[in-house]
């Protein structure tokens, strides 16, 4: 019976709503108009159309964006601001919506588009990433690595400028590749505020060039899932009997302890086995074999429960616990002699390639602004004194 009866419902709606029933007519909006307002912003403004009878009706519009990213919405303002990547154009529609009662009736579309930026095929920036930092005392870093265009000429420079709400910036240092073209930059503190949930990072990068125009590419990112956690803190571990106890405070961050979790790498250094364990608290206890010794390191990453997930930290530094006193010492002194060759071959290789930026970094660590490269930068200042 219901179900007999649900075709005949749903046609009666249908003739309810049709435009024709009402025998008003729905004009178009007038002098709509796409406007660059910032960098990866568009400012769509219409006006109402003054032939437009109202009589007792509702007047909105329905927006659609048509390109980069399709979406669509409805809105009572004449105005609308949207965020989106404008290196291919972007284009938009709109239409009057005329609500009278139950009755909804709409105009056809009038289109706008974005040419779009100007520049030569194959001449942008490719393979864009970048990764933030939340500093001391809350100051956050950006750093961003792209690789040059296939078709960008020897000569091409990029430059880079990332916009944060209404502050826009360009890039203070860049750093070069082999050819001498920019493919990373590194701001120390930026606007970013560490605390806010899915804000947006807009990147741009353009360029120049002698031997053709270079088209400039931009990207958005959402701050919290290119956020790379610190480390945790004031680690303390200890081995009870059969018991390893760890405890530990949450990284640098103006988010609560709630929104980390933790992988705990152990190593037993008598049978050599290695575990990861995934642990969503700040303390932890684990039965292991009290004759063994163990090597521990930590790592912090923001869990789903506050924001996007960001990358891991760093590893912290490696705790040893257990009964093999000996093997810890010749496992220090190792540690202490590979330490100290790598710091001599980094020296080597920092005074071999002054000037050439990230790229011993880059081989071990492609399009990602590692800890790494600060301590390289550290090194420049020195030698170059020298
Ligand atoms: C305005 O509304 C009145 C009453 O609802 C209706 O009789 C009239 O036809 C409407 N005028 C137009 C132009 O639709
Ligand atoms: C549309 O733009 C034209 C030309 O700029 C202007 O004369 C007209 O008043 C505008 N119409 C509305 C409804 O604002
Ligand atoms: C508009 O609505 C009011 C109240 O609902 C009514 O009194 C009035 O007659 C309506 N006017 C027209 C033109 O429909
Ligand atoms: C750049 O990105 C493309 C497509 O996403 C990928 O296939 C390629 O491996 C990347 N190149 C490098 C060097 O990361
Ligand atoms: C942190 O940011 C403030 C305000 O932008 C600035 O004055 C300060 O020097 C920054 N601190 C560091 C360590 O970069
Ligand atoms: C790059 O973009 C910035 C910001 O839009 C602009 O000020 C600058 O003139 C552009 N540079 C080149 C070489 O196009
Ligand atoms: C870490 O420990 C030190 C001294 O034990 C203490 O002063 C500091 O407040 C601790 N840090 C945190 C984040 O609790």
């Amino acid at each position: 019976m219901l179900a007999s009866g649900m075709p005949v419902f749903l046609l009666l709606l249908w003739a309810t709503t049709t435009p024709q029933g009402a025998g008003v007519q729905v004009l178009p909006p007038v002098n709509f108009t796409l406007t660059v307002s910032a960098l990866a912003q568009v400012l769509l403004h219409w006006e109402p159309n003054p032939a437009q009878e109202q009589n007792n009706s509702t007047i909105r519009y329905d927006v659609e964006i048509l390109s980069p990213v399709q979406e669509e919405y409805d809105t009572k303002s004449t105005r609308s601001v949207r965020t989106a990547a404008l290196h291919n154009g972007f284009s938009a529609r709109v239409r009057t919506l005329l609500l009278q009662g139950h009755l909804q009736m709409s105009s056809d579309w009038v289109e706008g588009n974005l040419p779009p930026l100007p520049g030569a095929a194959d001449t942008s920036v490719t393979n864009v990433s970048c990764v933030t930092h939340v500093t001391t005392p809350g100051n956050v870093s950006l750093c961003c690595t792209w690789l040059p265009g296939q078709g960008a000429p020897e000569d091409t420079k990029y430059f880079l400028f990332y916009r944060y709400e209404a502050h826009t910036e360009e890039c203070p240092t860049h750093t070069k590749d082999k050819r001498n073209r920019n493919t990373e930059c590194r701001f120390a503190n930026t606007q970013i505020k560490a605390g806010e949930i899915d804000n947006l990072i807009v990147i741009h990068i353009n360029g120049s060039s002698q031997r053709a125009a270079i088209k400039p590419f931009q990207q958005l990112f959402n701050q919290n899932a290119i956020e790379k956690a610190n480390i945790p803190r004031n680690i303390s571990i200890s081995l009870e009997q059969n018991d390893l106890l760890a405890m530990w405070e949450k990284p640098i961050s103006p988010f609560h302890e709630e929104c980390f979790e933790y992988e705990f790498y152990l190593i037993n250094l008598k049978s050599g086995n290695k575990q990861i364990l995934k642990i969503s608290s700040n303390s932890f206890q684990l039965r292991v074999d009290g004759s063994s010794s163990y090597s521990i390191r930590l790592r912090a990453n923001h869990n789903h429960i506050c924001r996007a997930r960001g990358f891991w930290s760093d590893w912290s530094e490696t705790f040893y616990v257990g009964q093999n006193k000996l093997e810890n010492s010749i496992a220090w002194i190792l540690t202490l002699l590979c330490v100290s060759m790598s710091c001599t071959l980094l020296l080597v290789a920092v005074l071999c390639k002054i000037g050439s930026g990230c790229n011993i970094v880059k081989a071990k660590t492609p399009q990602m602004c590692s800890e790494e490269i600060q301590l390289h930068f550290g090194f420049v200042p020195v030698t170059a004194k020298s």
